[in-house]
């Protein structure tokens, strides 16, 4: 008896991690996301419901979350580039220029990409040209910019709070910097390396400058609710790149709906197991329909009255902060 069941369990063993194996092997779609950041997060589901609504199973994907550790990427991307992976969708700038080498082999689909050409991946958003192409999430830094003047015609100066490694921030810095030349308006910057730098850097900026102002900045993202609580105390105005950095609690921005870029993304990622080239696959860049998000609980702990002007606009969507922290 003690034998039958030793050897049952062996057979079952077996079946078992044949069954598993098999599972990751089928694995044809491979997901690398950068951080746990709001955004991040809807762009992947929203990944997932497009593939699902198009007859894909999530068991189909191979999902890695680096939690911000570029190691951890370059390893899910050496993975990839050995394993039954088709299609390598990269969520993040960081993410995507990881891979850039991995695009010689196996087609690689960006999601949210600000800059693509700065940040190195092709040269021509029409024609991509290195087994790379996908979405990007262009920021209207003039847009932000008009709003923060209509909220305040009398900023003169402005915190910037951002990650010199990561170019998408970089590529904003320049926008920045060319709208602030021609008003006369002076820019304090601080880099943060990690989000456990934007505690400091946000009081330090705040104290000098009219008002803070961050873009799409991946490691910001992810300490965001603490740099609008931070600056909420120091009654200072944060306008920001993205919606989720509204609902984070920082002020206003002018942006994209996130959800939409995602399912683009799996939508792009479908053309190309479906035998598409990527060369024939342009850049669709989200930089128009843009919503005006404000945070009203933001305006009222800030003492703020939202303009006329804004509240009347079209694309006018108020929010609240989510999941606030103490
Ligand atoms: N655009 C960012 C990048 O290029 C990624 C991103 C998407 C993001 N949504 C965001 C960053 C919201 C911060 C906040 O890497």
């Amino acid at each position: 008896m003690k034998k039958l069941l030793v050897v049952v369990f062996l057979v079952l063993n077996v079946v078992l991690l044949a069954s598993c194996s098999g599972g990751i092997d089928k694995k044809k779609i491979g997901v690398i996301q950068l951080v746990d950041h709001p955004s991040l997060n809807i762009i992947y589901s929203n990944i997932v419901d497009e593939f699902e609504k198009n007859g894909y199973s999530s068991d189909e994907i191979n999902f890695v979350n680096c939690s911000g550790d570029m190691n951890n990427v370059q390893t899910a991307a050496n993975t990839m580039q050995g394993n039954s992976t088709e299609v390598v969708i990269a969520i993040t700038t960081p993410v995507a220029q990881a891979c850039f080498n991995l695009a010689k082999n196996k087609p690689v689909i960006f999601s949210a990409v600000t800059d693509p050409i700065a940040a190195g991946l092709l040269d021509d958003l029409n024609n991509p040209n290195n087994n790379i192409t996908g979405t990007s999430d262009a920021v209207s830094i003039s847009g932000i910019m008009d709003t923060a003047l209509t909220f305040d015609p009398t900023i003169k100066s402005i915190g910037y709070i951002y990650n010199p490694n990561e170019s998408n921030s970089v590529s904003n810095l320049e926008k920045l910097e060319a709208y602030c030349a021609a008003k006369n308006i002076i820019i304090n910057k601080s880099a943060v390396y990690t989000s456990a730098d934007i505690t400091l850097a946000t009081t330090t900026l705040a104290k000098k400058s009219d008002i803070l102002f961050v873009t799409n900045d991946n490691t910001v993202a992810e300490g965001m609710k603490i740099l609008a609580n931070t600056a909420i105390k120091l009654k200072k105005m944060v306008f920001v790149g993205a919606d989720s950095m509204v609902y984070d609690g920082g002020l206003a921005t002018v942006g994209i709906d996130y959800a939409e870029l995602g399912k683009e993304t799996a939508r792009q990622a479908i053309r190309v197991l479906k035998g598409e080239k990527i060369s024939d696959i342009p850049v669709k860049v989200y930089d128009t329909n843009l919503n005006t998000y404000v945070n009203t609980d933001t305006a009222s702990a800030l003492g703020i009255t939202i303009p006329l002007s804004i509240i009347n606009g079209e694309k006018y969507i108020p929010v609240k902060t989510l999941n606030e922290v103490s």
